[in-house]
């Protein structure tokens, strides 16, 4: 019996992916902030008794150094090294680089970064011993690219990508190897009004604002997938074998993907201004 670590497993993606992963057969560690309640929705979804040993609920915020540390000592306790952990977990902040504040920052690059760091580094040692074993990072389009309104989540993003790289070349040597997988626009709540917006929408950055608000909004109207199909994907990702491997799932993460590769960085920059209708150069400007 193979064991996956899922965290943000209480709802959004972590729950589609726990619910598709426990039906497939995997031993699933649901890691999540609300253990009760969150484990009572995965048992809906799945129809797992209470005592099932193929879903074990651990609690784990990653913003807190000790309920991380606590967290793997329960994983090693219950399940022993895992063989895949996915840094599902994930927080999202709108607003301007300029008028989101710096403690925002902070909690972004805690939970997008410094919890999966620190969760990865604490099973290591045991995954190692094991000899084999998958790191699979969540990443966004934000982190092939920094996006307007929205740069404390791509820095975040861009960082966990560059990580997963480095990790992949420490690791491999062992036995063990990364997946990034670069997501594309999925129908739950990280799109919707649960993820704050520091944004001053009567302030400078206004018109920028409006331009990126509504082409969002209709881009999510129109194309948002159901998280069930990144499940699927992410299943496939697990089984990956090669050092690294990058993934990218939904055909919007594929078209900024390969944009950002084989176009300029200027011209990318342009057809993202167009395309999300933010004022062109200059026209914001005081004179
Ligand atoms: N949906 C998309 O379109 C999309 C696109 C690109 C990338 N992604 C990435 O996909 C991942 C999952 O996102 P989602 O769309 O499923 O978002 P979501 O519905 O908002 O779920 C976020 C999950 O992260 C958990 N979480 C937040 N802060 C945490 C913390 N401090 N400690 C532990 N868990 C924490 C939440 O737990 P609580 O229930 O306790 O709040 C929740 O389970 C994220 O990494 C996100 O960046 C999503």
């Amino acid at each position: 019996m193979r064991t996956i670590v899922i965290t943000g497993a209480s709802r959004g993606l972590g729950l589609a992916s726990t619910t598709y992963l426990y039906h497939q057969g995997w031993r699933v560690v649901a890691a999540m902030r609300s253990v009760e309640s969150g484990l009572e929705k995965i048992r809906k979804a799945t129809g797992a008794k209470a005592d099932d040993p193929r879903l074990v609920g651990v609690k784990l915020d990653l913003t807190d150094p000790s309920s991380i540390v606590s967290a793997a000592a329960e994983i090693e306790n219950r399940v022993g090294a895992p063989d895949v952990i996915v840094h599902n977990a994930g927080l999202a902040a709108a607003g301007s680089a300029e008028e989101t504040p710096m403690d925002v920052w902070q909690q972004l690059f805690a939970t997008n970064l410094f919890g999966p760091v620190a969760l990865t580094k604490a099973l290591l040692p045991g995954m190692r011993a094991k000899g084999r074993g998958r790191i699979v990072a969540i990443s966004s389009q934000g982190g092939i690219r920094g996006m307007p309104g929205i740069s404390t989540y791509s820095a975040s993003k861009g960082a966990l990508e560059r990580w997963a790289e480095s990790l992949a070349q420490e690791i491999a040597p062992f036995g063990l190897g990364v997946t990034i997988m670069v997501t594309g626009t999925f129908n739950t709540e990280i799109l919707t009004e649960q993820t704050p917006d520091y944004g001053d929408h009567h302030g400078p950055y206004a018109k920028v604002y409006d331009g990126i608000h509504t082409t969002g909004r209709a881009f999510v109207d129109k194309a948002a997938a159901p998280p069930a199909k990144f499940a699927r994907a992410l299943a496939a990702a697990i089984e990956d074998d090669a050092p690294i491997r990058r993934r990218t799932v939904g055909p919007d993460a594929v078209g900024l993907y390969y944009m950002a590769r084989l176009l300029p960085g200027n011209l990318v920059h342009k057809i993202i201004q167009m395309a999300m209708k933010i004022p062109g150069k200059d026209a914001l400007r005081v004179r």
